[in-house]
């Protein structure tokens, strides 16, 4: 069957990331891998490079589990030292390559992997890119317990949030999801947010943005460097 526009883009994006990192590929490579739509296209693209790098490590038990399938080994990220780079989408970017991610809830996992990167290769097609944040609702992770506290502290921040139904982390915790958040300042937003007690991260990757951005559009793949 032949794959939609936006599917198309996310194939594009996915191959683009492996030209990328290809030439630096050696059998001592470990490979950081995220998660979503997107990754999945990378994740069968690197299937193919299978060989030419030692592992990978991965954002989610979803993308360990397909690189498995694909057999690629997937190690735990303590048994890592050095990771060159990671490769993963992102629900928005803005111009700065600061990203809200998190809609596939592996936001934790996936801000953990990019600390390690030295680089850090964000995929998406053109429907993610923005002038502010926060169009698309913010995904905060939470100790269960915690829940209402953090949401009613959200709300005195002006957000609104939603509890993710149904929905537990790869940790085993919850997600909040923030509405009418426009984030002028991201910086001092994931600040703020992490700084609630019972949050165990948010979905803003200010602090740490992405290093090159790669961007499908119906005349081609765009890259960005931050
Ligand atoms: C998962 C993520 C994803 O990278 C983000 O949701 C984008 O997913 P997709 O490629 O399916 O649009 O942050 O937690």
């Amino acid at each position: 069957m032949p794959l939609s526009a936006q599917d198309q883009l996310k194939s594009d994006v996915a191959n683009a990331a492996i030209d990328h990192i290809q030439a630096r590929l050696d059998h001592d490579s470990i490979v950081g891998v995220g998660t979503g739509s997107t990754v999945n296209f990378f994740i069968d693209a690197l299937a193919k490079k299978k060989g030419h790098f030692k592992a990978a490590v991965s954002s989610s038990e979803g993308s360990s589990e397909r690189l498995r399938e694909h057999g690629i080994p997937v190690l735990n990220l303590n048994e890592v030292g050095e990771l060159e780079f990671y490769i993963d989408g992102a629900d928005e970017t803005n111009h700065h390559l600061q990203l809200i991610k998190g809609g596939g809830a592996a936001l934790t996992r996936e801000k953990i992997i990019a600390a390690v990167a030295r680089e850090f290769i964000c995929i998406a097609d053109e429907s993610k890119k923005v002038d502010i944040l926060g169009d698309f609702p913010l995904p905060v992770e939470v100790i269960p317990m915690a829940r209402s506290y953090v949401a009613r502290k959200l709300a005195g921040m002006g957000g609104s949030p939603v509890y993710r139904e149904g929905v537990v982390t790869d940790n085993g915790n919850h997600i909040l999801d923030v509405y009418n958040f426009m984030i002028s300042n991201p910086i001092e937003t994931e600040h703020q947010i992490n700084n609630i007690t019972g949050v165990v991260t948010n979905g803003l990757f200010a602090i740490r943005p992405a290093n090159v951005l790669l961007l499908g559009t119906s005349n081609g793949v765009n890259i960005q460097t931050a």
